[in-house]
């Protein structure tokens, strides 16, 4: 007979968050992939409505299950990792179970909580495990987010290409920027479930981040631009924020086109190449030896904007959901 973990439902405390990140670490160095992305790990101290931890212990109380419900955008979100040495014990089934009750929970309308909706959960590197373990729980996938990679050369690094005529290129001022920022990145990314719906809060977040340089942040702005910047928070026509993680495992200098988006009002206009293009010549002379990025599986110009680049898929996360 199994008997199900222990688990514990509510905000971590400084010492459950590092259990858990000790545990996303175990189970990427057994799965190759990081079961928890950038957004689940920033949230491991946040205690908000919309956001569940469930922890799985032992008897003894070592950490060996986690899954993060977030209930913020149209559909819940989950994201669930079970320790390499207690897997196939019905771990992950109980707390996808329990994410599951957690997100679909009826409610009334307008509550902060934001319960009652489908959820969708993410499978890191879509391994065969996680496949299985979908497939047994009769999910099926809804959403393909592809992971693209192609390497670059520090010591060829090509010059900055410069900004078409009446514009310039120019790096994002932390609190001058925030808000045209905000703005531009919500209408290029509108139709997206993540990235168009930051707030204020989520882009601070993401400025004290220890990687965060504003030198890899460009805009691309009026070239007749004041020396106030924005201050009506128009945004920028384009801008392309790269990341380059400090201490990156076995000398891997890898630089990521982080964000990359052009207001709807110059799409066509070539800009997203021209910031692709800023990317890899700032990621290359910065010393990445491999740029990296994500993206829809479905952005059908995105892709063929970064395969003409010499992009290529190396890795593909999955949300699966109930059909
Ligand atoms: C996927 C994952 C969460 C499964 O956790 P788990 O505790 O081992 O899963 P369970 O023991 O509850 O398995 C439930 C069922 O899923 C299926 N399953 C799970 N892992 C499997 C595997 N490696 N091979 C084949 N089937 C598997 C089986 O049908 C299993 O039932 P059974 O053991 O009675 O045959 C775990 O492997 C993990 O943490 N992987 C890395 C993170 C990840 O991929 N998360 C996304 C999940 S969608």
């Amino acid at each position: 007979m199994r008997i199900a973990a222990p688990i514990e439902i509510g905000p971590l405390d400084a010492d459950a968050q590092q259990a858990v990140r000790a545990l996303a670490a175990a189970a990427e160095s057994h799965d190759g992939v990081a079961p928890l992305s950038e957004q689940p790990l920033l949230n491991l101290g946040t205690d908000a409505e919309w956001i569940t931890h469930v922890v799985a212990h032992t008897k003894a109380g070592s950490t060996i299950g986690y899954v993060q419900v977030d209930r913020s955008g149209d559909t819940a979100s989950a994201e669930l990792v079970i320790h390499p040495e207690h897997r196939r014990n019905g771990h992950g089934r109980m707390l996808l179970k329990t994410a599951e009750r957690d997100a679909t929970l009826p409610s009334r309308s307008g509550e902060p909580g934001q319960h009652g909706k489908h959820l969708r959960v993410w499978a890191h590197g879509d391994l065969e495990p996680a496949r299985a373990f979908a497939r047994s729980a009769g999910l099926q996938p809804v959403r393909e987010l592809r992971f693209l990679a192609r390497s670059l050369d520090p010591a060829r690094a090509p010059e900055l290409p410069a900004a078409p005529v009446g514009y310039r290129l120019r790096a994002f001022r932390p609190g001058t920027d925030d808000a045209g920022w905000l703005r531009v990145n919500a209408r290029a990314f509108a139709t997206h479930p993540e990235q168009g719906r930051m707030t204020l809060d989520d882009l601070r977040a993401r400025l004290s981040e220890p990687w965060f340089d504003p030198e890899g942040f460009f805009l691309l702005v009026p070239e007749n631009e004041g020396a106030a910047g924005d201050p009506d928070g128009v945004g920028p026509a384009a801008f392309l924020w790269t990341k380059t993680e400090p201490g990156q495992p076995d000398g891997a200098r890898d630089g990521e086109i982080y964000v990359l988006g052009v207001d709807p009002d110059h799409q066509g206009e070539g800009l997203g190449r021209l910031m692709t293009d800023v990317g890899l010549a700032y990621l290359a002379r910065a010393g990445a030896t491999r740029a990296v990025l994500y993206v829809e599986g479905d952005n059908t110009p995105a892709l063929a904007t970064y395969e003409r680049a010499g992009f290529a898929r190396a890795a593909v996360h999955v949300q699966y959901a109930r059909p």
